[in-house]
């Protein structure tokens, strides 16, 4: 019998039941936006390399996309059941590989390689989400961490070696607010096993300065774009605030989230903390301890640049395209005119737990995920859905099936549709959500 195999960048992957990419989000493989030469996505990049300089800190720019479930999760303590690992959230190759949902899926490997003290990492990354004009299947993050080796500091005192280089870092004038200890027993607990109190508080000064570094870098430049497209008032301008969150992610401890206040809101900016020791153990460099953070650079770009829908990075139209270029200043965005929107509804049943069970029918009340929906509207529309929302959610009083509406808001970006196409996409949507889900349309 004839194994199902895909065919990616001339590497064979055996299909299985896990499977669940398809042709249309393999086809952003090659798309690369964070090396496409004045792309906002790689002028963004640029901006926070230059904090980051070599030698110290090597930049990896071209890892490929498909890891394996040990890389992206496993070798970073993901818990078995991470909600993370599900299906629903995650484009499987197959059971064994996956198209990386983060860049600190490359962690393991480089410490291993163990190249340079430090590293930034840039990539495409992949994760099934819900869609708007901030959400994409395919964004890009980079990555950074910073490593010092015990073995070779002077007396093995680490923490000094960590202190007299967080002197060399350039001063800035941020505003920071800082409200908790480093360390807090419950909610950001020290490695106590592996490191001292002394080193952490070293490691998390390191870090938090460079991590400031980096916000001023951009938004001293996204302010000075603001002004000179009319979108803030130099003379009003505040002086740049951020603080610090406590967090938590499988693969540091303590955690923070960098948060920026931009015209008028607090925006999460990046999440980091103090590497766990157990990756760096895995990866057979036990000797070293420092610090990692992860940003999305769409994020970032879509503020620096005043750019309103992330479809935009996408793009191949010059009059998007040929509006930024790499240079000291940033320039805001000049939207092009905005094209009308055209609202459609789909209502649906789904089929009741007790109809399928047994009947092993794959959509159901239970298995039923949103994201599912957003795939096939995807796969259907691509760029020209704006938003997809859920309007109306209701379960039958009698028949206790459950039923479903989603508003689906078809809009390009740089033209009118016809509603002869509009009505083709959308009838399309239907008859594959009966198809793949399972799903009665109503
Ligand atoms: N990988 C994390 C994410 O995608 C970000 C992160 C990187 C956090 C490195 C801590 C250290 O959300």
């Amino acid at each position: 019998p004839r194994i199902p195999a895909l065919e990616i960048d001339g590497k064979s992957y055996t299909e299985d039941g896990w499977t669940n990419v398809s042709p249309s989000i393999l086809s952003y493989l090659p798309r690369k936006l964070h090396l496409q030469p004045s792309h906002p996505v790689s002028i963004t990049r640029q901006v926070i390399e230059s904090n980051f300089p070599s030698p110290t800190y090597t930049h990896y720019n071209d890892l490929h996309p498909i890891v394996t479930v040990a890389e992206n999760f496993d070798s970073l303590g993901f818990p078995k059941d991470h909600p993370g690992r599900s299906r629903t959230d995650t484009y499987y190759i197959n059971r064994d590989t996956v198209l990386r949902t983060h860049t600190s899926a490359h962690e393991a490997q480089i410490f291993r390689d163990n190249k340079s003290e430090g590293y930034t990492i840039s990539a495409d990354v992949y994760r099934r989400d819900a869609i708007d004009r901030s959400h994409y299947p395919v964004f890009h993050q980079m990555e950074g961490a910073r490593m010092w080796d015990r073995r070779k500091v002077p007396g093995g005192d680490v923490a000094r070696a960590i202190w007299t280089d967080f002197e060399r870092l350039p001063k800035h004038g941020l505003s920071i607010e800082d409200a908790n200890p480093t360390t807090h027993p419950e909610r950001n607990p020290l490695q106590a096993e592996h490191h001292s109190p002394g080193e952490v508080e070293a490691i998390a000064a390191h870090l938090k300065k460079s991590l400031e570094g980096v916000v001023v870098g951009l938004f001293s430049r996204a302010q000075k774009a603001a002004v000179a497209a009319g979108h803030a008032d130099a003379a009003a301008l505040e002086p740049l605030k951020v603080r610090w969150i406590e967090a938590y992610f499988p693969f540091t401890s303590p955690s923070w989230e960098l948060e920026v206040l931009w015209q008028g809101d607090w925006l999460e900016l990046l999440g980091c903390g103090v590497t766990k020791q157990d990756v760096l153990i895995n990866a057979g460099v036990p000797d070293q301890i420092g610090w990692a953070f992860g940003v999305g650079l769409e994020r970032v770009a879509m503020l620096l640049f005043s750019i309103p829908d992330i479809r935009l990075f996408w793009s191949k139209d010059p009059r998007f395209l040929d509006q930024f270029s790499v240079g000291e200043n940033i320039n805001a965005f000049v939207p092009f005119s905005k094209y009308p929107e055209c609202y459609k509804d789909v209502s649906f049943w789904l089929r009741s737990s007790s109809s399928s069970a047994g009947g092993g029918m794959r959509s159901n009340a239970q298995d039923f995920h949103e994201n599912d929906v957003m795939e096939i509207v995807r796969d259907v529309g691509s760029d020209l859905v704006e938003d997809v929302r859920l309007v109306d959610d209701f379960v039958h009083p009698v028949s206790r099936r459950k039923s479903l509406c989603y508003r689906i808001n078809y809009r390009s970006l740089e033209r009118t549709l016809r509603n002869e196409e509009v009505n083709q996409m959308h009838e399309s949507v239907r008859k594959h959500l009966v198809e793949r889900l399972g799903v009665e349309l109503r």
